[in-house]
């Protein structure tokens, strides 16, 4: 009989983390379970820092709302947790005392909302005998075996919103206009929201770039009378032979996601701007894609995802991630979604490009792109 769960929030943020945790908290409640909240995900695990959660109290008037409630943590690998210990940084395996935690306060399932380095951990809690059920989250899109995950529409929808502001600046000034968009090493929204936008280029991290050929698709289009040009570059593209642009690297290359992307979308405006002879300019469009209210898409993927997460709880399905299959509400186990990266607590949390879910060469929306006209860069 379950009596009492909890819920933690993992990873970056994106919009919809709430509306997921609103309906396991309503799902809990009609079946007299209670629910809890870790606090920064799984640092909370660690430090045993929980709420109440209940539709009375938090967990009230939260669909709608960005961020989480209970907050989220980054780069909380709890199998290779970052210390000081005599004024020297160490990576620990703390998991063992998450695992008391849990055990102490009796919670018979903890649900796990992130991404593929979340859900790693949650497996490998999984594997030392925890309940645990993952809801995958990411703006990425990038979760293995499911079709979405929740905040990507929302983050697709507010780069769409800005590449129809950038169109029409760009049409007014005759100028290249690139809008660069997260999405890690996944072109996911980069490709999604060009199609939506109607941009004229799209490159992404799966199709490195030759950027002569970006230029020529730019010039053929002055040469039908059309002086302006909008392309969405993926912060993981590449030109080809190159390498990903990083902005930043954290804690020494040691951590669960230690590079932070950032800069393509500027370089490319450059190159774009001397082979073209058109004036170009970048926008880095960054975290407005994580924040806010989610889209209606996302309210209710998330609610989907929050209510089946509890059911598969009541009927006792753990070590599961909920997913979309074939359009339907299903679920997977972890083992599946982990791969081949089954080594437990490793460095980084594994391999997490390995087992990314990126664009396919046959996928609709690359189809679609070529189908259309939009120059891949290919
Ligand atoms: O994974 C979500 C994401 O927003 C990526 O698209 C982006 O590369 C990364 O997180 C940014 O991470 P941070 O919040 O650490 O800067």
């Amino acid at each position: 009989m379950l009596k009492k769960v909890a819920i933690l929030a993992n990873g970056g943020d994106c919009s919809g983390f709430n509306a997921v945790i609103r309906a396991i908290v309503k799902t809990a409640e009609k079946n007299g379970v209670e629910c809890y909240g870790f606090l920064d995900g799984y640092r909370g695990l660690l430090n045993n820092d929980f709420v109440k959660l209940e539709t009375s109290g938090l967990a009230s008037g939260i669909l709608n709302k960005g961020g989480s409630i209970i907050g989220s943590s980054l780069n909380a690998n709890v199998f290779n947790y970052k210390v000081e210990e005599n004024g020297q940084v160490v990576y620990k395996d703390l998991s063992e005392q998450c695992i008391e935690n849990v055990k102490k306060d009796g919670f018979d399932c903890i649900f796990t909302l992130g991404g593929d380095s979340t859900q790693k951990s949650a497996r490998d809690f999984a594997v030392r005998g925890l309940n645990v059920i993952g809801v995958p989250k990411t703006i990425d899109n990038d979760v293995a075996c499911t079709e979405i995950t929740f905040g990507y529409n929302t983050a697709v929808t507010v780069a769409t919103e800005a590449i129809d502001r950038l169109h029409s600046t760009a049409e007014t000034h005759n100028r290249i206009m690139c809008l660069e968009v997260m999405g890690r090493n996944a072109g996911w929204i980069a490709l999604e929201s060009a199609i939506a936008g109607g941009a004229d280029v799209a490159l992404i991290p799966e199709i490195p770039f030759d950027i002569q050929k970006v230029a020529d698709a730019i010039k053929a289009r002055q040469k039908e009378g059309k002086n302006f040009s909008v392309v969405v570059v993926g912060e993981g593209a590449t030109y080809k032979d190159g390498e990903v642009v990083v902005k930043n690297v954290r804690d020494g290359g040691v951590g669960v996601i230690n590079t932070q992307l950032g800069g393509i979308g500027e370089k490319v405006a450059q190159d774009l701007e001397k082979l073209t002879g058109l004036v170009s300019r970048n926008t880095t469009l960054g975290y407005m894609q994580r924040g806010g209210t989610p889209t209606a898409f996302d309210r209710v993927l998330s609610t989907k995802y929050g209510a089946k997460a509890m059911q598969l709880a009541l009927e006792g399905k753990f070590s599961t991630l909920v997913v979309i299959k074939n359009g339907k509400l299903d679920y997977v186990s972890l083992e599946d979604v982990v791969g081949q990266n089954k080594e437990i607590g490793a460095v980084g949390s594994g391999t997490k490009e390995a087992n990314a879910k990126l664009v396919t060469m046959d996928d609709d929306l690359v189809v679609t792109a070529r189908s259309i006209g939009i120059c891949l860069g290919d």
